[in-house]
C-alpha cells in the first residue's frame, strides 16, 4: 500500500492521501465477492442449507443464531431473560418481587411465545416488567378549632370566631405507610383579647352577681370559665362562711369578690354597729373588700359614709335584669338590650333563690355584649 505515495510529496499530504484510495480499491473487491455471496444465500436460506446464519436484533445488538433456528432456541439465551416487575409500597420500598408490570418479550411487534419461526434480521425486543406501586387510600380528619387568649388583663374582648380546618392523609392500602398529607382547610381560631386597662374608645361592661354563694353557683363559674369571662360577685359573708371553696375558685378564676353585708339587712335602717357588723364580718370572710353593694339598693348619706369610713366604695348597676324574678332567658335578655351601655355594670343573681334562668342567660349575655362590640371585665376597671 505504500507504494503509492511519491518520494516528492510531503509527509503530510502524504498521511492524508494514504487511506483513500486503498479504501476505495477494498470496497469494490468486498463489493465483488459479497454480493454474490449474498445473492446466493437469498437463494439457498428458504431450503435451510447448513453452514448459514441468520442474524437478529435483540435489543439492539446483533446475534447469529444457527439456519433453521426456531424461537424455541433462543429460551436459554440470557439475553432473553425478563421478568415481571416487583411491587412498591408508597415510601418506594419493594414489598415483592412480582405483581408488577409484566415482562415484554416481542418479535417484531409481536409476543415472542406466538411466532415459531425465526427470520434472518427479526427485531427481538426484550425488557423487564416495571414496578406497580400499591394502591393509596385517602382519609381525612378534622383540625379542630381553638379558642386563643391574647394578652393579659382581665378585660376581655372578643376578636374573632375560628372555624374547623381540614387535613387529608394518603396511606399506602397495604403497608400503612403515609405517603403524604396536607391540609386541605386551614383552620382558624377563636382569638379574644385581653387588656389590663381599658383602651381609648373601649366600650365596656361588667356581669355581677349578688346574694351567693349558692347552690347555682359553680354553674355560673361554669358558665363564664366556658369563655374565661371575669365577673364581680357581691357576696353574702353569711354564704360566704357556709362555701369557702366556692370563694377560693372564684379567686382562683380571676373574678372579683365585693361585700353585700353578712346578712341582707336594709342598711338605711340598721344602727352604726349593726352596719359595721355586717361589713366587717364579711370582710373577714373574703379577706377585704373595695366596694359595697347595698341590699336591695337602699342607700342614703349615711349609708354611704358609713361605708366610707370602713374605706368602702358604694356600688350599684345600670341594668337590671330581674333575674330573681325566675323569667325566662329572653325576658331577662330583652332587660339586657335595652339599658345597657358602654360602662354598664348588669345585675343578676346567682344565690337566695333557684336561678337556673340565670345560669341559663349567662352565655346569651355574653355573647350578645360581644357582639355589640363590648369588652367584659369587673367592676373595678368601670367605677
Ligand atoms: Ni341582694
Amino acid at each position: 500500500m505504500n507504494a503509492h505515495s511519491g518520494p516528492g510529496q510531503s509527509r503530510t499530504t502524504e498521511t492524508r492521501r494514504r487511506p483513500r484510495r486503498p479504501r476505495t480499491g477494498r470496497i469494490a473487491v468486498l463489493c465483488a465477492f459479497i454480493v454474490p455471496l449474498a445473492a446466493l444465500a437469498f437463494f439457498l436460506a428458504p431450503t435451510g442449507h447448513a453452514g448459514l446464519t441468520k442474524v437478529v436484533q435483540v435489543n439492539g445488538t446483533a446475534i447469529s443464531v444457527p439456519s433453521g433456528a426456531r424461537v424455541s432456541d433462543l429460551a436459554e439465551l440470557s439475553a432473553l431473560v425478563a421478568r415481571d416487575g416487583p411491587t412498591l409500597d408508597v415510601a418506594g420500598d419493594v414489598t415483592a418481587l412480582e405483581g408488577g408490570l409484566p415482562a415484554v418479550r416481542h418479535l417484531d411487534g409481536l409476543s415472542l411465545d406466538d411466532v415459531y419461526h425465526l427470520r434472518d434480521g427479526a427485531v427481538i425486543t426484550v425488557r423487564h416488567g416495571g414496578p406497580v406501586a400499591e394502591r393509596i387510600y385517602r382519609q381525612s380528619e378534622e383540625i379542630p378549632s381553638e379558642t386563643v387568649y391574647a394578652g393579659e388583663g382581665n378585660i376581655v374582648s372578643f376578636v374573632q370566631w375560628g372555624a374547623p380546618g381540614q387535613r387529608e392523609f394518603y396511606d399506602g392500602m397495604f403497608s400503612g405507610k403515609r405517603a403524604a398529607s396536607l391540609v386541605t382547610t386551614p383552620v382558624t381560631h377563636t382569638v379574644y383579647r385581653l387588656d389590663s386597662t381599658p383602651q381609648p374608645g373601649q366600650k365596656l361592661a361588667a356581669l355581677t352577681f349578688d346574694d351567693g354563694p349558692g347552690t347555682h353557683t359553680h354553674s355560673v363559674l361554669d358558665a363564664l370559665a366556658a369563655r374565661h369571662i371575669p365577673a364581680t360577685f357581691f357576696v353574702l359573708g353569711s354564704s360566704a362562711s357556709a362555701y369557702p371553696d366556692i370563694i377560693q375558685r372564684m379567686r382562683d378564676e380571676g373574678h372579683e369578690i365585693e361585700n353585700h353585708t353578712w346578712s341582707h339587712p336594709w342598711l338605711t335602717k340598721v344602727s352604726a354597729e349593726t352596719f359595721n357588723s355586717q361589713i366587717q364580718r364579711t370582710n373577714a370572710v373574703i379577706g377585704g373588700s373595695r366596694y359595697l353593694r347595698p341590699p336591695y339598693g337602699d342607700t342614703n348619706s349615711t349609708v354611704r359614709a358609713r361605708a366610707a369610713a370602713l374605706g368602702l366604695q358604694l356600688a350599684f348597676w345600670t341594668v337590671d335584669t330581674r333575674d330573681w324574678e325566675r323569667q325566662e332567658v329572653e325576658a331577662i335578655m330583652s332587660h339586657v338590650k335595652a339599658e345597657t351601655q358602654p360602662g354598664a355594670i348588669i345585675l343578676m343573681h346567682d344565690g337566695g333563690d333557684n336561678r337556673l334562668q340565670t345560669v341559663a342567660a349567662v352565655p346569651v349575655i355574653i355573647d350578645w355584649l360581644f357582639e355589640q362590640g363590648y369588652s367584659l371585665t369587673t367592676v373595678d376597671q368601670i367605677l
